[in-house]
């Protein structure tokens, strides 16, 4: 019988006889999957694992909190954060075109997990201590068959499109996720006791809000975008539409501005888009038809209290031919 506990039962033992004694590192994404295949290693071999958790900077409003605070709380895993922020605001500087974006994204990510994780393997390279030998990775069935089904040795897939890690740092693949499905993933992490916030969070991309703003990423801009998006995302959870809705980027165009007033002063601020869409699997989508009054309210609320912000627009376009994203 399939129960998410019968399934954690099988899946903690079946960790537990790969991993034995050796350590066991795990990068954290904020991510649903990189989420609950930590917490099932932390419940088949306990502190054996330490998590690296990257913040870039370009997470969402609470989403670096959700991952060092909540999720830590509610599984015990060890977790080393670093803070990268500044380094990914200064590689992303003068930077507006967005496959660039992409790459510098990808290519400080991959650069400063490896330093970590090259950290965490020294920090276990005693001889009382055992080695590190494991790197978990949250791998789901679809991407087993897309990738024609083989487990191999080490590369990072979890995050945004990296590359392999170099040759002294091979690790052993744990991929305890390999052959369930999303809803499947879901309903384990519930029975793991991971916070509801992060099991059912909507797909988010790996570069985050790099490549929600159009035109060059700043502190300021990412300060103004999360906010908008944080008050995008409290009204749409309080009109109860969270599980209709696939994800809904909000978007902050940074190289545009429009004259708007307010009070008795002219303004010259920048729009956010919204772009809520009902997908299966993101492959195709459809623009969602949001409730007006929701749309009102989020618009009335992110210009009131968004000094930059002077217009709110909605993106009614379909996949294809638009993208979900803008960049
Ligand atoms: P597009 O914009 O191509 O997005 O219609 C399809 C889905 O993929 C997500 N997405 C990404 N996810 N790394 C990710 O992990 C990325 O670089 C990336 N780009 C897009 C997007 O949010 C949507 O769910």
């Amino acid at each position: 019988e399939w129960t998410a506990a019968n399934v954690v039962d099988d899946l903690v033992a079946s960790v537990r006889e790969q991993i034995g004694d050796a350590r066991v590192i795990c990068g954290l994404s904020g991510g649903v999957d990189s989420s609950v295949a930590a917490a099932l290693v932390q419940r088949a071999v306990g502190n054996q694992l330490t998590c690296v958790f990257v913040d870039h900077g370009l997470l969402r409003s609470g989403e670096a909190e959700q991952v060092e605070q909540d999720f830590v709380a509610a599984t015990g895993v060890d977790l080393v954060v670093v803070d990268a922020k500044e380094r990914f605001l200064t590689a992303l500087a003068g930077v507006s075109d967005p496959e660039e974006k992409r790459k510098i994204i990808g290519r400080e990510f991959i650069r400063v997990f490896e330093q970590a994780a090259r950290d965490v393997v020294g920090s276990h390279a005693g001889s009382d201590d055992h080695p590190v030998e494991f790197l978990v990775q949250g791998t789901l069935y679809p991407d087993v068959v897309e990738s024609g089904g083989g487990t191999g040795t080490a590369n990072i897939k979890s995050h945004h499109n990296v590359g392999g890690l170099p040759d002294d740092l091979q690790f052993k693949l744990v991929e305890p996720l390999r052959l369930l499905f999303k809803d499947e993933v879901r309903q384990v992490g519930l029975e793991l006791g991971v916070p509801e916030a992060i099991v059912w969070r909507q797909p988010f991309p790996g570069p985050g809000l790099g490549i929600r703003i159009v035109g060059e990423v700043t502190g300021e801009r990412l300060d103004i975008l999360r906010a908008a998006d944080l008050i995008a995302r409290e009204e749409l959870t309080a009109a109860g539409l969270d599980r209709s809705i696939w994800q809904c980027p909000v978007v902050l165009l940074g190289d545009v501005r429009s004259v708007g007033v307010q009070g008795d002063g002219r303004t010259y601020g920048h729009p956010i888009v919204l772009r809520p869409v009902s997908s299966e699997d993101a492959m195709t989508a459809d623009w969602t038809r949001v409730p007006y009054e929701v749309l009102a309210k989020i618009s009335t609320r992110i210009t009131n209290e968004v000094r930059e912000v002077n217009r709110v627009v909605l993106d009614i376009t379909s996949k294809p031919p638009g993208t979900i994203e803008w960049e």
